[in-house]
């Protein structure tokens, strides 16, 4: 029961449309997505995985949101609307996650093994937003709409526009604590493509 309890309570706590627990478990894609990621993700681990994958597209054509059979999803996850979402296999969500529609969790399509990327606990993930590679979203950051993000962000930023820049630390607009911040990321990712 734990993992339906985290999942119902993400959504009431987030999102102040949820009314009931009834209207939770009938209403929302993300729900039955990531339940029906769970019966994939134990068929992937028990090596069924061309059921695994078969599994989880029947579910994407139900739902509109698709996820690796392998993705690594904590409990208390929440999906909003969903659509267009997807998350790679070797993604990993750590809990109070919130993810909105067209978000993509993807790889480059350069990198092998781990290439996709791991968002920490309380990270709020906004509608469209591209994030690529395997990188990491820190611990509650917020990465806004349509963003693209292509380097590590920091816990406690915000990040906006193409490629995703801080903007924000701790909600605050702190250009001199940003700086130093930005450039160090800056530098992670050209460090990395050398
Ligand atoms: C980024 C976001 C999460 C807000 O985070 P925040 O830390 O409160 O940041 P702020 O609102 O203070 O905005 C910080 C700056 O980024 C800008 N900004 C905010 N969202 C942006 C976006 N998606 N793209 C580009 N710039 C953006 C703001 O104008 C502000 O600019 P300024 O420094 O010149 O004033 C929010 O704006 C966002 O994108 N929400 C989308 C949520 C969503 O997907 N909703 C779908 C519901 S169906």
């Amino acid at each position: 029961m734990g993992w339906w309890k985290d999942t119902i309570e993400i959504v009431k706590e987030k999102d102040p449309a949820a009314r009931t627990t009834l209207e939770v478990l009938l209403t929302y894609p993300g729900v039955k997505a990531l339940a029906a990621h769970r019966v994939s993700h134990f068929l992937w681990r028990h090596n069924l995985k061309l059921l695994a994958r078969m599994h989880s597209q029947f579910w994407r054509f139900w739902t509109q949101i698709e996820i690796h059979p392998g993705a690594q999803i904590a409990s208390g996850v929440f999906i909003d609307h969903g659509a267009g979402l997807v998350i790679g296999e070797t993604a990993e969500i750590e809990s109070g996650v919130m993810l909105y529609h067209g978000v993509t969790l993807g790889g480059t399509g350069k990198d092998c093994g781990k290439r996709h990327p791991t968002v920490r606990r309380g990270a709020l993930i906004s509608a469209h937003s591209q994030v690529i590679g395997p990188i990491e979203i820190g611990e509650n950051a917020k990465v806004g709409a349509a963003a693209v993000v292509l380097s590590d962000v920091p816990a406690d930023v915000t990040v906006v526009g193409m490629p995703a820049k801080i903007v924000r630390i701790h909600g605050k607009k702190d250009e001199e604590a940003i700086r130093p911040l930005q450039e160090a990321r800056e530098a992670s990712y050209y460090s990395a493509k050398l």
